[in-house]
């Protein structure tokens, strides 16, 4: 971090998180919180909760929170630095202006300095396209529709063909080798020495929700292989955690996402006006994509390829979006081929049409299964009714099952009984088949569920310790940062109780931000917004969280004895059955006491 902590917790302080968060949404009172609308997800009845007290806000509904750092880094796309300069602003703070002395350069990590990296070759892509040498590039993407100002926004490039002056620009910036290596826009053999990646392309910069760039795609102008040249995975670069365009897509809260296959369809469509548009990273659709997602909108709508690889690509993506809860549609862009072929063609109002015509996405799985039977052949036909029954089982509850068998009847010319007949033959096959391996599952679902609740456990914990300071000494002795089992809630468990220690007071907020990363925020406020599915009583209280400490000293003791009988430590194995034995005392005496 660039700015001390004293100056960031000023910054925190001096900023009331209701007061700010009021400017941006309506907030009523509710008990010792106001509540109101999430602006981060679509929602009829309020489920987002904003702290005075622990200055932190929370979305019960979309699991968005964290403090008043956080809250703009999400809804104004702001990076950590830009949020702190807006919050000290707002409370006429004057921040020091950032040094870049080389020792600073060093000190920051490597992430942020790869990010450096990426953007100034953005800045010189951008700039060599606007320079003479970029003529024919411009006139490339000019050729393809884009105006000036579509350029700009996405901050498209030019990559020259001398092959290494992207490696002097950078080298005379001060990166080390090293650094550029990793950026993977540089590569190296023995022949040429260091060489830029890209050579002679149009370059697209690649955005994270915060808008930094983490990665570029290049394209040749013409005819050349491959098409797409993209940036390799990087410290700062997954493919399958994020989405072309989603920096601006995310923006407002949307109805829905259009997510298509390339960087020239989004790029089409939201210069067309669909500024809701996205796309994969020049690989397969992840679940991880489907939940990011899934943080903004309900709904997506596929506008994939019209060809045979484009519906494949749709058939894979729709259980994957079903996965993470969401639903999709199809959209059909026959006769073209891709969204930006079509409104070329046709023009935004048409794409528009398209979209209210969109199919759902189970009855283009059907569509798409009806193409292999020639349902003018009995028997076919059949055995095309029988596999849309085996489909149909999909949905589990009775009531949307018999809705989507009356579609399907209809849309297909089926009888409903009958087919409803077919879907129960099937259903019952399963279960007989699903018997045998469902006594696995059971056993299995058991296990997540006890992981789950564990962690519940130290959630609640970590809320409770937050919100009443007292309880450290009552678990003095007791409990500490070790007992907390997973990587995230021990980090975390580690800074509530050092902060305790060191100044006797939790301050929740304070230490959201520790993490400059928005993920982690957001990760970091979920620990102290645990809450239990009733409202308590004072006794009530506190058996709950008398049965919490047990809960979780019961399970670091179980997990260390595993690994003390498995490293084959009778010294230790006898320690810990020792406590084990004391907490269970312990625990009947409180249950008594
Ligand atoms: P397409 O081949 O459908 O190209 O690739 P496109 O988007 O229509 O591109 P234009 O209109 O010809 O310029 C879709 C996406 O697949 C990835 C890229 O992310 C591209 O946007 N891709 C494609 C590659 O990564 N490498 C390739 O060689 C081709
Ligand atoms: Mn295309």
């Amino acid at each position: 971090m660039y700015y001390p902590e004293e100056l960031v917790e000023e910054v925190r302080e001096r900023n009331d998180i209701v007061d700010v968060i009021g400017g941006y949404v309506r907030l009523k009172r509710s008990g010792a919180n106001y509540i109101g609308l999430c602006p981060f997800h679509n929602e009829k009845s309020p489920s987002f909760s904003v702290s005075g007290t622990k200055q932190m806000y929370y979305c019960f509904g979309c699991g968005a929170g964290g403090n008043v750092f956080t809250f703009l880094m999400e809804y104004e796309n702001y990076s950590f630095v830009e949020a702190l300069k807006a919050l000290a602003d707002r409370a006429g703070i004057q921040l020091p202006e950032r040094e870049y002395s080389d020792e600073a350069r060093r000190q920051a990590d490597r992430k942020s300095r790869l990010l450096e990296v990426n953007k100034e070759a953005g800045r010189y892509y951008y700039y060599q396209l606007k320079s003479d040498r970029g003529a024919a590039a411009w006139q490339y993407l000019a050729g393809r529709g884009l105006t000036d100002k579509t350029i700009a926004h996405f901050g498209l490039g030019y990559a020259g063909k001398s092959g290494n002056e992207l490696y002097q620009y950078l080298k005379g910036k001060g990166y080390p080798d090293e650094l550029l290596m990793q950026s993977g826009l540089i590569a190296t053999d023995e022949k040429r020495g260091a060489f830029d990646k890209f050579w002679n392309r149009v370059m697209f910069p690649i955005m994270d929700v915060n808008n930094r760039v983490i990665g570029f795609g290049g394209r040749v102008m013409g005819d050349g292989m491959p098409k797409y040249l993209n940036s390799p995975e990087t410290m700062i670069f997954d493919k399958s955690r994020n989405l072309y365009g989603l920096n601006f897509a995310k923006q407002k809260s949307r109805d829905y996402i259009l997510l298509c296959e390339g960087y020239m369809d989004v790029i089409a469509l939201h210069q067309a006006g669909f500024t809701n548009a996205v796309a994969s990273l020049g690989t397969a659709f992840t679940g991880l994509q489907a939940s990011l997602l899934s943080r903004y909108v309900k709904e997506v709508y596929l506008t994939y390829d019209s060809d045979e690889a484009g519906i494949r690509a749709a058939l894979r993506a729709i259980p994957i979006l079903r996965e993470a809860g969401l639903t999709a549609k199809v959209i059909n862009m026959k006769p073209y081929k891709d969204p930006d072929e079509f409104i070329k063609a046709l023009g935004a109002e048409e794409f528009g049409k398209r979209i209210q015509e969109a199919t759902g996405s189970f009855y283009f799985e059907i569509d798409v299964l009806k193409e292999q039977f020639n349902m003018e052949d009995p028997e076919e036909k059949t055995r095309f009714f029988n596999e849309v029954a085996k489909k149909l089982l999909v949905f589990t509850e009775e009531l949307e099952r018999n809705n989507y068998i009356e579609a399907v009847a209809k849309r297909y010319q089926v009888g409903f009984d009958q087919l409803r007949r077919l879907v129960n033959r099937y259903g019952a096959m399963q279960s007989v088949g699903g018997l045998l391996d469902r006594e696995a599952r059971k056993e299995n679902r058991k296990k997540d569920k006890a992981a789950e609740g564990i962690l519940t456990s130290q959630k609640l914990l970590l809320t409770w310790l937050a919100e009443d300071n007292g309880l450290f000494e009552r678990i003095r002795g007791i409990l500490g940062p070790k007992d907390f089992t997973e990587g995230f809630f021990r980090e975390m468990a580690e800074m509530v109780f050092g902060q305790y220690e060191s100044g006797g007071r939790v301050q929740p907020a304070g230490l959201i931000s520790r993490f400059e990363n928005k993920e982690e925020q957001v990760q970091a406020a979920e620990m102290f917004s645990a809450r239990l599915d009733e409202e308590l009583s004072d006794a009530g209280k506190e058996k709950a969280l008398l049965e919490t400490v047990y809960r979780i000293k019961k399970n670091s003791l179980d997990i260390e004895r595993r690994r003390a009988a498995e490293a084959g430590d009778g010294q230790a194995l006898q320690k810990i059955i020792i406590e084990q034995a004391n907490l269970q005392k312990l625990h009947i005496s409180l249950k008594n006491g």
